[in-house]
């Protein structure tokens, strides 16, 4: 059910929960004011309770309040990067953030997103907690038709058309003594390193004195995750003609005959791919495909890596 930006604002100060448009992905949105709302999170999602929601912020002032200690370079990572799609997790004041939403973690994850609808939403609401708006474990919603096919025509979402990246945000954590890329994103690492001038490691564990350990960093990054019901075989070889079936593929491309193509977009155009990537993830399901193909023949740099981490998760079983 499409509402207003009046009237989410409404619902969103009642205590209740609506669907939000972002440049990267829809967000289930509620007031980090409002412990019931963050509750109906959880259950509306299937989202574990140890899972923490990223809390979103129209400005750097909004999220000042919620900050207990200011890593290195984190102010001129927002400035640089906020509004978008960055996430950064910093240390939380004590009782300024419910432990619901850190799921008890010592940290906060904070972003401000660029899309206009959301950020008038924020400036009026205050910090908002926005998971994507997909049940858990599924492929993230990118337009108002996915969030309703997830959580039914009756769910109120603010439309604001296909979000133009497609991923989520990219997720860093400062951790001994430099920051480190907690979840690839939409924002490429590379970007970030021309203002950290230093590499940007990859983090999916750490804890304790090691760099490694048992310990997630991103609770959410260590389930299945983004995937359709449909089994995708992520593939690199297509000259063998006889082959049949879906696949997701490029435009600019030649595939067998016989097989059924759902376009990401053109192989030389990672933006373009980013941003049909779960509408085409849904589309397998939406048409009842048992399984698809997936061209995964594309270089690993830039918002590739992000891509095709996705797609690993994805066809994960
Ligand atoms: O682009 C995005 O980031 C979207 C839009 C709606 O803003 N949101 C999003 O939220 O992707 P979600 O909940 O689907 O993914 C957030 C990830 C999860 O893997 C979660 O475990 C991690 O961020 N996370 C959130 N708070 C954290 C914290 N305090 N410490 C560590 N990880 C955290
Ligand atoms: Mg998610």
């Amino acid at each position: 059910m499409r509402i207003t930006v009046g009237e989410a604002i409404k619902v969103l100060k009642s205590g209740a929960i609506v669907a939000l448009p972002t440049e990267t992905v829809y967000g289930l949105a509620a007031s980090v004011g409002h412990p019931e709302a963050i509750a109906a999170i959880f259950s509306r999602k299937g989202r574990p309770s140890s899972n923490p929601l990223i809390v979103h912020v129209a400005e750097i002032s909004q999220a000042e309040e919620l900050i207990a200690q200011w890593p290195p370079l984190a102010r001129e990572l927002m400035e640089a990067f906020w509004p978008g799609p960055l996430t950064l997790l910093v240390p939380a004041k004590e009782g300024a953030v419910p432990v619901a939403v850190t799921a008890g973690l010592p940290t906060v994850a904070l972003r401000a997103p660029m899309q206009e609808q959301t950020r008038e939403i924020l400036r009026a609401v205050g910090p908002i907690v926005m998971p994507s708006a997909n049940l858990s474990g599924m492929p993230s919603a990118t337009t108002a038709a996915h969030v309703e096919a997830d959580f039914g025509a009756d769910f109120p979402v603010v439309d604001g058309g296909s979000s133009p990246l497609g991923l989520e945000s990219t997720i860093v954590a400062y951790i001994e003594g430099r920051w480190r890329l907690a979840r690839r994103g939409a924002l490429c690492s590379e970007a970030l390193e021309e203002l950290l001038l230093y590499h940007l490691d990859e983090l999916a564990y750490v804890g304790g004195g090691s760099a490694v350990q048992d310990k997630p960093l991103c609770p959410g990054q260590l389930l299945r995750h983004y995937a359709p019901q449909a089994i995708l075989l992520l593939r690199q070889d297509f000259s063998d003609d006889s082959l049949e079936g879906v696949i997701l593929g490029f435009s600019d491309r030649r595939y067998p005959p016989r097989c059924k193509i759902i376009p990401l977009g053109r192989s030389k155009n990672p933006d373009e791919v980013a941003a049909a990537l779960y509408g085409a993830l849904r589309r397998l399901d939406l048409e009842g495909h048992a399984a698809a193909f997936v061209d995964i023949t594309f270089p690993a740099t830039g918002l590739w890596t992000t891509i095709s981490e996705r797609l690993q998760r994805a066809a994960k079983r």
